[in-house]
């Protein structure tokens, strides 16, 4: 079990938990603001966009390339991005702290 909290862009702070899945399938099946998730998880849309708190970035790993690409033709994107649908869901990322980036 992983706790996960979202803050979104109303500054709402949002925590939810799961075993497994996707970050970004876990903010949509908790309706949080701002991820939606729209190709359903295979990296080429960029709507689900966080940026990890600078403290959390070790737990959830660095981007790969592919995710990058797709990174770069976001205006948001800064060095603490990630698409949440490439984080899995395990106990490693447990009390991570993502900010919508809307
Ligand atoms: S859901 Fe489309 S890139 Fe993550």
């Amino acid at each position: 079990m992983a706790k996960v909290t979202f803050v979104t862009p109303d500054q709402e702070s949002i925590t939810v938990e799961a075993d497994s899945g996707s970050v970004m399938e876990l903010a949509v099946n908790n309706n949080i603001q701002g991820i939606d998730g729209d190709c359903g998880g295979v990296c080429s849309c960029a709507t689900c966009h966080v940026h990890v708190a600078a403290g959390d970035v070790t737990k959830v790993g660095e981007a790969s390339e592919i995710e990058q690409d797709m990174l770069e033709l976001d205006d948001n994107a800064n060095e603490f991005s990630r698409l949440c649908c490439q984080i899995e869901v395990t106990e490693a990322i447990d009390g991570v702290v993502l900010t919508v980036a809307g």
